[in-house]
């Protein structure tokens, strides 16, 4: 009985890791391209899968700067970095993507410090409500408008440097967004409208990669939008405490770990041959399509109109 009962046990895990490797685990981008001579711009590069991101190009050689919100976290990580990867030039910058005055001096001081930008991925992102400096949604701000304001102010490096990149994190929980011009953009407190703000702030995640792309053309700056896969990183913080545990399961059973969750980011930022996909949406290492909802090319342009709107580029 003991042997039978130890038997299915062994069998049972056995499944799991077959399961876990061929449908949890995700590519690996093998691709050593170097990136000696490359200036990558991260955002959110002081944990999760920004840093494994920023470690891993680090590693390929390349001039990293990571753009955090907090300085001893952002230090930490770039000497952590440094140090695992032999590469010194890996920097710390402050920006705070829920305040579009730090975006806006960011960028000041990037542009007058590094003289190039090779690759910009827009990483940084929040699940939790709450309201932005300038007092919108905080989802959407620091995970779309602020990015989008920090693409939109660094675009003409990027096309002095071209062939150049951007790279845009966004999330498999599209799906579940929607874009609602009227509310997009309003605060939400409660648990579950920030779930809902999230989808919704990576839904736009999707559509704005296709709607940059399309203004991109002939330009030689190319545009990607990925899923990382769902990642074991501190993105989950904010969950109700009863959740704590249920999610602590999950996560060790399912959830991969931020060095594969790095991996179509860094896919999408030094593969050579993927230019025709710019503006698509890659997962796994590959191009997919999102929910058709993310393909929608009229919701894509009146979202970069309405963004210009709040971000008062306009006029
Ligand atoms: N984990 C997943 O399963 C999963 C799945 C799909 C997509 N994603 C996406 O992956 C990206 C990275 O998330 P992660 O999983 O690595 O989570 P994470 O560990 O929480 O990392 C998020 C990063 O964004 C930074 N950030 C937050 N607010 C910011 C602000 N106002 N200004 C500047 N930086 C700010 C955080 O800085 P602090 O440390 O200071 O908070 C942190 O470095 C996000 O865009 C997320 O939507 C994750
Ligand atoms: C990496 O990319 C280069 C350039 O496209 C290619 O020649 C090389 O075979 C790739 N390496 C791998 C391991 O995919
Ligand atoms: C884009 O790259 C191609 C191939 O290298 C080059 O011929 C072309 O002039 C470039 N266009 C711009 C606008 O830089």
């Amino acid at each position: 009985m003991a042997a039978e009962v130890l038997a299915s046990a062994a069998l049972l895990l056995g499944l799991y890791v077959l399961f876990y490797y061929n449908f949890l685990k995700g590519a690996k981008c093998k691709n050593e391209t170097s990136l000696r001579g490359k200036t990558v711009l991260l955002t959110g590069g002081n944990s999760g899968i920004g840093k494994t991101t920023g470690l891993e190009l680090a590693r390929r050689g390349a001039r990293v700067i990571l753009a955090c919100r907090n300085k001893v976290a952002g230090e930490t990580a770039v000497y952590d970095i440094r140090r695992e990867t032999g590469n010194n030039e890996v920097l710390f910058m402050s920006l705070d993507l829920a305040s579009l005055n730090s975006v806006r001096a960011f960028a000041d001081a990037f542009l007058r410090s590094e003289p190039r930008l090779d690759i910009l991925i827009n990483n940084a992102g929040v699940l939790y409500g709450g309201i932005s400096k300038d007092g919108f949604n905080l989802a959407f701000q620091v995970n779309h408008l602020g990015h989008f304001l920090l693409t939109h102010l660094l675009l003409d490096r990027l096309k002095r440097c071209a062939p150049s990149r951007v790279v845009v994190v966004a999330s498999n929980a599209h799906r579940s967004g929607k874009i609602d011009f009227q509310n997009i953009y309003k605060p939400v407190e409660e648990h579950l409208p920030s779930f809902q703000s999230y989808c919704n702030s990576k839904l736009a995640n999707i559509l704005y990669a296709r709607e940059l792309a399309n203004r991109l053309e002939g330009t030689n700056v190319t545009c990607y939008v990925l899923h990382p896969g769902v990642v074991n990183s501190g993105l989950f913080r904010n969950l109700p405490i009863w959740l704590k545990p249920l999610l602590w399961l999950t996560a060790w059973l399912f959830f991969i770990d931020v060095t594969d969750g790095a991996q179509t980011s860094v896919y999408c930022a030094t593969q050579e041959g993927i230019e025709m996909f710019s503006g698509r949406y890659f997962a796994d290492c590959r191009v997919r399509e999102p929910k058709s909802h993310a393909r929608d090319d009229a919701v894509a342009r009146k979202l970069w109109e309405v963004s210009e709107k709040l971000l008062g580029l306009d006029a």
